[in-house]
């Protein structure tokens, strides 16, 4: 029997402190205008000091059961996208399981960084095709204020905390009415390591690290990089890249996703942007911006939509789904 990974429900969580621009401007030599002209981003949300990594999953997983009217006897897989777990060890899914009460089933981490959702999705639909697992919770999570140098202007001012997750489901192909995951194209190029990165880890400096980034540098690769991905998903579904709804990009820079848009010719009213009130919440950027699509009537059930992600690795990659 063959299945399809079908979007069964969606959920979002996002710290109540908000970090401003302006807020910004006091702790480092940067300007509300150069931020918004450069990035788009107004405002970000940070973690409290208590909050980690799963607590921030956990909320955005129970949103999405929620949603899907599902209950943790139902998930028989957990997998959580993250470049900042609780803890080296366990998986931050381990830890996520148990505060959900989830009793079967596996759960791991998948780290790609900001591509970390498209990836996961990617994995998440192969377990449920081939018949393995039932049920995923495939949450994006992410405090990365704690591995910001806060006194480093230019990457201190992109990046958020938050958490996003999807419930898929395996759904048998003659019921599914086309809809779930119809391809995904994932991508790394390690050379390119150098331009993005966090400069510490357990084998290394035994310390957690901090962001490094040569932007401009990441910036110059991201349009053609991302646009290819969107290109070779759209031909393996036997699309155009234009016969898509919506167009959720991972949430990296304004400029980067505007650039997407004119180079495949879409229209910049069938983006997702959640940018300016959150920043970039690497692997949790595009499940809280599909949810966000949902909640306000713009994505519904049988919808194209388009997600697209790059990030530390360099990886890189899109997945075309039916919502
Ligand atoms: O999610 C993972 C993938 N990440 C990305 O896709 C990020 C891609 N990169 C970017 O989004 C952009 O490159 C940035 C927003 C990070 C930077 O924008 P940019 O237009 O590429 O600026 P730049 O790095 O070329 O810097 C231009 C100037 C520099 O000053 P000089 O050398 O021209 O005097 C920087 O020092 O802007 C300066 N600058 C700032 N000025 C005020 C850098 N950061 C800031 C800041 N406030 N926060």
């Amino acid at each position: 029997m063959s299945f399809r990974a079908v979007v069964a429900g969606c959920g979002a969580y996002l710290p109540e402190r908000i970090l401003t621009n302006n807020d910004l401007a006091k702790l480092v030599d940067t300007s509300d205008e150069w931020i918004r002209d450069r990035t788009g981003i107004r405002e970000r949300h940070i973690a409290a000091e208590d909050q980690r990594t799963s607590d921030l999953a956990v909320e955005a997983a129970r949103a999405a059961m929620k949603d899907a009217g599902v209950t943790a006897a139902d998930i028989d897989l957990i997998v959580v996208a993250t470049a900042t777990p609780d803890l080296t060890f366990p998986a931050t899914a381990a830890i996520v399981q148990s505060k959900l009460g989830v009793k079967q089933g596996a759960a791991f981490d998948l780290q790609a960084v900001c591509s970390g959702f498209v990836y996961a999705l990617s994995t998440v639909e192969k377990f449920l095709a081939c018949g393995q697992h039932k049920r995923a919770l495939l949450i994006g999570a992410e405090t990365f204020s704690r591995i910001l140098d806060w006194t480093d202007r230019s990457t201190c001012v992109l990046f958020g905390d938050g958490a996003g997750a999807f419930v898929v489901e395996a759904v048998e192909e003659k019921v599914a009415d086309e809809r779930g995951v119809i391809a995904s194209y994932l991508r790394c190029d390690g050379d390119l390591v150098d331009l993005l990165y966090v400069d510490g880890g357990v084998s290394s400096t035994g310390t957690a690290g901090h962001v490094r980034m040569q932007g401009n540098k990441v910036f110059r690769e991201a349009v053609t990089r991302i646009s290819e991905a969107m290109e070779t998903v759209a031909r393996q579904a036997g699309v155009a890249p234009t016969d898509i709804d919506w167009f959720v990009p991972h949430q990296a820079n304004e400029r980067i996703i505007q650039g997407v848009v004119r180079k495949l010719d879409l229209r910049p009213d069938q983006v997702i942007s959640t940018i300016s009130g959150q920043g970039n919440t690497s692997a949790a950027s595009i499940p809280l911006a599909y949810c966000q699509g949902v909640a306000d009537g713009r994505i519904k059930k049988g919808d194209l939509v388009m997600l697209e992600a790059m990030g530390g690795g360099i990886t890189w990659g899109a997945a075309l789904l039916r919502a």
